[in-house]
């Protein structure tokens, strides 16, 4: 596996565990950090270590020696930042949702096949061998056909509209911030694309983003999916599959770590809890995750077509619930 050199776009919250998880091992390097504004990044790269500090966005791409970079920019700004990486020629690991809306990862994948580069949507729960072991319970025919899935993401993050999650323009909103989980679990469990969806939402007067939505999906095999999400409400995380001869429960379905992940597997008359290890940082698992599959440009856990997937599910999910974000207005 390539010891890869990472840059790190911004310098928010989630760059600040990325850039923690990079500290956790020796097979990859945190070599530089690129903010808005000098400051925040020499402040940024002090705090974990990092030995290059940039004062823009440009001058991260620019750095020779950045072999891949970690985008963890608002969502509207994931499309263009990762077009200019991949013009750049840097590998790319971008934050979820990868974009606002599947027209625009089309086109971002069109760049990246061009420029032959990585890319992958920084859904860093799919890359934990909890879903390779779910994925496993499920072909055995263990619980039988998987007739319902349910799943729920939500916190109560108060109605502060400084934040992304509570602006518009920056396609915030409780589906594209934690409901996409639910989708993208929804999706992977039933190992196909929907073929029927729908959502209903609170769209606030002030964020005009949803603040809780719950959402329905239909697969061909028959199997239904239902989610709710909200960063207005908190509700103990949640995804169980139900099959024909039983069921599946997913105890830390979005932050597995180790000691902390397990399936709870109920068929007949036998309930087995199956621990799932790792011995990785959740984070830095996901860095090496794209060092791995540098060379085929893109990973199994989150391929470029299931992010595609995903975006369809997420366009049409925001249709029903007529949540339409600023930049995708003519
Ligand atoms: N995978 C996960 O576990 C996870 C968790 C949380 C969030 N996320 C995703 O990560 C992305 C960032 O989320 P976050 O929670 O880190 O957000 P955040 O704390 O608000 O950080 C976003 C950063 O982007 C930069 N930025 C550039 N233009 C901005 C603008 N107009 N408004 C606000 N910030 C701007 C800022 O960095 P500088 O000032 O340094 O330029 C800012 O610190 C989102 O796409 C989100 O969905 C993923």
């Amino acid at each position: 596996m390539r010891h890869l050199n990472w840059g790190i776009m911004a310098t928010g919250m989630i760059a600040d565990k990325f850039a923690h998880g990079l500290s956790t091992t020796d097979e990859a390097t945190a070599l530089a950090v690129g903010s808005r504004t000098l400051d925040r990044a020499k402040e940024f790269a002090a705090k974990h270590g990092i030995a290059r500090a940039y004062g823009s966005y440009d001058e991260l791409i620019a750095d020779p020696d950045v072999d891949a970079i970690y985008i963890s920019l608002p969502n509207h700004m994931h499309a263009e930042w990762s077009i200019r990486c991949a013009e750049a020629g840097k590998h790319i690991l971008c934050e979820k949702p990868v974009t606002v809306n599947a027209p625009e990862l089309e086109r971002v994948l069109e760049v990246v096949r061009r420029c032959d580069v990585f890319f992958m949507e920084a859904f860093m729960y799919r890359c934990h061998p909890q879903w390779t072991r779910l994925r496993e319970v499920l072909d055995a025919g263990t619980i039988g056909e998987v007739r319902i899935i349910e799943s729920a993401f939500a916190f109560n993050m108060g109605m502060n509209l400084d934040n992304i999650r509570m602006q518009n323009p920056a396609a915030g909103g409780g589906l594209m911030d934690v409901g996409c989980y639910c989708v993208s679990f929804s999706r992977l469990v039933a190992g196909q694309e929907p073929c029927a969806l729908h959502a209903v939402g609170h769209i606030g007067a002030q964020s005009r983003v949803d603040e809780q939505a719950t959402g329905a999906l239909k697969f061909p095999s028959g199997a239904v999916a239902s989610f709710s999400c909200a960063t207005q409400c908190g509700v103990p995380s949640k995804a169980n599959v139900y099959g024909s001869q039983g069921w599946i429960q997913v105890t830390n379905p979005w932050f597995p770590a180790d000691g902390n992940a397990s399936l709870i597997v109920s068929a007949g008359d036998k309930q087995e809890t199956i621990e799932v290890t790792h011995g990785r940082e959740l984070y830095a698992n996901e860095a090496l995750t794209v060092a791995q599959y540098l060379d085929r440009r893109q990973a199994p856990a989150m391929s470029w077509e299931d992010s595609l997937g995903q975006m369809r599910a997420l366009d049409a999910l925001r249709a029903s619930m007529g949540l339409v974000f600023d930049c995708e207005r003519g």
